[in-house]
């Protein structure tokens, strides 16, 4: 089974794609380690938690809870399990196995960022959107009520550990959420992986092994090679943001409860793939492909009662909030894009109108 390299500037590790590597999570222990916490939540561990269990029979170890839910990502939480990690004994040699949801990933890894100054995090993502995107690169944080994931740090794994039978448990809309996000790798880096998804669409929906496991290798080995290439975002790491303009505004004008967030992220790549077509840079038949493959994996929640002008209005407040400009992902054919910025009002406005009716 295939495992990519991310290389960084702070070290180098691997992201394996295996199924049934967590049967064998114990050996991603390094044997100097000391106390072992696996960080999760009740809802992951009732649906995963045995399989763990057994791999880490011989290993000491811990379990600790997070409450789980985008409102409990906060820094609270993370303060309750640093003292129940210090009254288990736990020091500079410890470590974490962050076992869960793109929530699990982003807690669990920031909580080993500022534990004690730093410790290791093992990554074991449990759902489709946090096996190809969020257990991979080291971003870690929580969320600020003035935003999302406002203090964070960098905190690269010592590996991910990514087994595509965990999905068989996961509700089929979070599968689908996750799949948005592999759309939008094939759109920004491989028209092998959009072929896949199009050809597929049925073993891909019913979980077929080979399918699965194909998209998430794909999908893991674009995010280890641009994270590699631009561990902050400086650079190529924003193309990653293909459909997250236009999906992070939805998302906030929505309170975060209408849409998860690859289903936002979907709305966001048709509102892009049709800002290219206005601006030129895209065909229209590409055009089209790009917007059927997100439909057919939809669909996503209805969009009744959400005004284009309110999400323009979110997009020019995060500019001035940002003290910059916003800048769109946009593909110029399937499997390459460029970062835009400048595109004007009147041309997002028509995208995102054509897109709600
Ligand atoms: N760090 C990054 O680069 C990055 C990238 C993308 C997203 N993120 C973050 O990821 C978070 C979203 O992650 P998510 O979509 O995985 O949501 P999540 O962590 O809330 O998980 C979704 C739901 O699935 C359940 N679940 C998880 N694994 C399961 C399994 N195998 N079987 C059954 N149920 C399971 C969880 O309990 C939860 O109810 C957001 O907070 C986002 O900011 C981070
Ligand atoms: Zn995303």
């Amino acid at each position: 089974m295939p495992s990519f390299e991310v290389r960084t500037p702070q070290c180098v590790y691997q992201a394996i794609v295996e199924r049934g590597i967590i049967d064998r999570l114990h050996e991603f222990i390094p044997a100097k380690a000391g106390s072992v916490f696996v960080v999760t939540t009740q809802d992951v561990w009732q649906h995963q938690g045995a399989r763990a269990e057994k791999a880490l029979a011989d290993v000491p170890h811990r379990v600790l809870y997070l409450p789980g839910g985008e409102e409990n990502k906060r820094l609270a939480p993370l303060e309750a399990l640093a003292e129940q990690m210090v009254r288990a004994g736990g020091d500079r040699s410890s470590i974490v196995i962050a076992f869960g949801g793109g929530i699990v990933n982003d807690m669990g890894g920031f909580l080993a960022a500022m534990f004690m100054r730093g410790i290791p995090v093992v990554q074991v993502p449990t759902t489709l959107l946090a096996q190809v995107d969020a257990a991979v690169g080291g971003k870690t944080g929580v969320n600020l009520v003035a935003g999302k994931n406002l203090i964070g740090a960098f905190h690269q794994p010592q590996a991910v550990l990514i087994d595509p039978g965990v999905l068989d448990t996961l509700p089929s809309r979070e599968y689908r959420a996750g799949l948005f996000e592999v759309i939008k790798c094939g759109v920004i880096r491989s028209p092998r992986l959009f072929e896949l998804l199009e050809h597929r669409v049925h073993d891909v929906l019913r979980l077929t092994h080979d399918a699965v496991d194909e998209l998430i290798s794909e999908s893991v080995r674009i995010k280890a090679e641009v994270v590699s290439a631009d561990e902050k975002e400086g650079g190529l790491r924003r193309i990653l943001n293909f459909g997250h303009t236009v999906g992070h505004a939805l998302e906030a004008e929505t309170a975060y409860s209408r849409f998860l967030h690859g289903e936002a992220v979907a709305f966001g790549m048709k509102a892009a793939t049709r800002i290219a077509e206005l601006n030129g840079i895209l065909s229209r038949a590409d055009r089209k492909q790009i917007c059927d493959l997100v439909n057919r994996y939809g669909p996503i929640p209805p969009l009744h009662g959400i005004r284009a002008e309110n999400l323009l209005g979110r997009l020019i407040h995060d500019k001035k909030t940002l003290r910059g400009k916003v800048h769109f992902v946009l593909p110029e054919r399937i499997g390459e894009v460029r970062v835009v910025t400048g595109v004007d009002d009147d041309t997002i406005l028509s995208a995102i109108r054509a897109e709600l009716l």
